[in-house]
C-alpha cells in the first residue's frame, strides 16, 4: 500500500489547492426506451464555479447529474471532466467527486460519525486518528459537533442534509454535486444550506453544481444558471437573468401565475 505523499494530517482537506476540475457537456442526448430525456444539451462548468441547474420536475436534471458521476451513459454526445470521459472507470478513480443525494442516502444503522468515517476507512485515506480529525473537522464546519453520536432517525431534515454534505466533504472532493439540497426545508434552513454551499466553494475552491428549484438559492450563490425544460437547455446565463426572463416558458416556470378560473379549480367555486 503506497503512502500518499504531502498529506499532513493537520491539512484535513486538500481540495482547493488548485485541484478543482472543469465539466464539459457536449451535445448530450439520453434515451430510455422511446423517451428522450436529454436532447442535445451542451454547457460547461468552469473549475471553481458554482453552476445551478434549474427546471421543472421530470425535465432531466437528476439524469444529467448521473452522467457526470458516470452512473448513466450518454446515448450520444459526451461528458468530460478536465477533458477525460466521465464514464471511464479511470476518470472516476482520478477525480474525487461527491454527489449529495436529495434524500441524503445516509446509512440508518450507523451513527453520524460512522457514516462520515465510512469512505475514508474504505479508501484508507488515513489511520483512525487521522480519520477522526477529518470527520470532526467536517462536522465542525457544518455545526454538527453535537450530532456525532446520533443516528439518522434522530436528526431533523435540515441536519440530515448537513450530515450528507459533511460526508461528501470528508471525501475531499474536487467536484461537488448537489441534487435538490434545499427541497423540503423551511426558508431559513434553505438559506443556511445555500450559505454552506457557497462557503465550501470559497474555502476549498471546489467546482460546484447544484440542481435545484430554489430561485433564491440560484440568485444568491450561482455564478451561472442553466434552465432545463423537457430535456433541453433553454436558458444559460448569470443569475440576474432570472429576474426578467425573456423566454415566456422560463418566466412561467419562475413566476407561475395562479389562475382561479382554471378548470382544475372548479371545485373551489361556490
Ligand atoms: N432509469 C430510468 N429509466 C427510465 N426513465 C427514467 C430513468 N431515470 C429517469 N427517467 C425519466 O427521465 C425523466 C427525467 O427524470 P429526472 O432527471 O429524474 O427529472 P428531474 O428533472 O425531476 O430530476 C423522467 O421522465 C423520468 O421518469
Ligand atoms: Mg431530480
Amino acid at each position: 500500500m503506497p503512502i500518499a505523499p504531502n498529506k499532513a494530517s493537520s491539512n484535513a482537506f486538500s481540495a482547493g489547492n488548485g485541484g478543482a476540475v472543469g465539466i464539459a457537456i457536449e451535445d448530450l442526448s439520453k434515451r430510455f426506451g422511446s423517451s428522450e430525456v436529454l436532447k442535445n444539451v451542451s454547457f460547461s462548468v468552469q473549475p471553481g464555479e458554482i453552476f445551478v441547474l434549474m427546471g421543472p420536475s421530470g425535465s432531466g436534471k437528476s439524469v444529467l447529474l448521473k452522467h457526470i458521476v458516470g452512473l448513466e451513459l450518454p446515448t450520444s454526445g459526451r461528458v468530460t471532466l478536465d477533458g477525460f470521459d466521465a464514464a471511464a472507470e479511470e476518470t472516476r478513480k482520478q477525480v474525487r467527486m461527491a454527489l449529495v443525494f436529495q434524500a441524503g442516502a445516509l446509512f440508518n444503522s450507523m451513527s453520524v460519525y460512522d457514516n462520515l468515517a465510512l469512505y475514508p476507512r474504505e479508501h484508507r485515506m488515513a489511520n483512525e486518528v487521522g480519520i477522526r480529525d477529518k470527520v470532526m473537522r467536517a462536522l465542525q464546519i457544518l455545526s454538527l459537533e453535537n450530532a456525532v453520536q446520533k443516528f439518522p432517525a434522530e436528526l431533523s431534515g435540515g441536519m440530515k442534509k448537513r450530515v450528507a454534505i459533511a460526508r461528501a466533504l470528508v471525501m475531499e472532493p474536487q467536484l461537488m454535486l448537489y441534487d435538490e439540497p434545499t427541497s423540503e426545508l423551511d426558508p431559513v434552513m434553505s438559506a443556511t444550506i445555500s450559505e454552506i454551499i457557497a462557503t465550501l466553494r470559497e474555502q476549498y475552491h471546489v467546482t460546484t453544481m447544484v440542481v435545484s428549484h430554489d430561485r433564491d438559492l440560484a440568485l444568491n450563490i450561482a455564478d451561472r444558471v442553466g434552465i432545463l425544460m423537457a430535456g433541453k437547455l433553454v436558458s444559460l446565463g448569470p443569475p440576474s437573468d432570472l429576474r426578467h426572463p425573456a423566454d415566456p416558458r422560463v418566466a412561467d416556470f419562475l413566476n407561475p401565475k395562479i389562475d382561479l378560473k382554471n378548470p382544475r379549480f372548479k371545485h373551489l367555486e361556490s
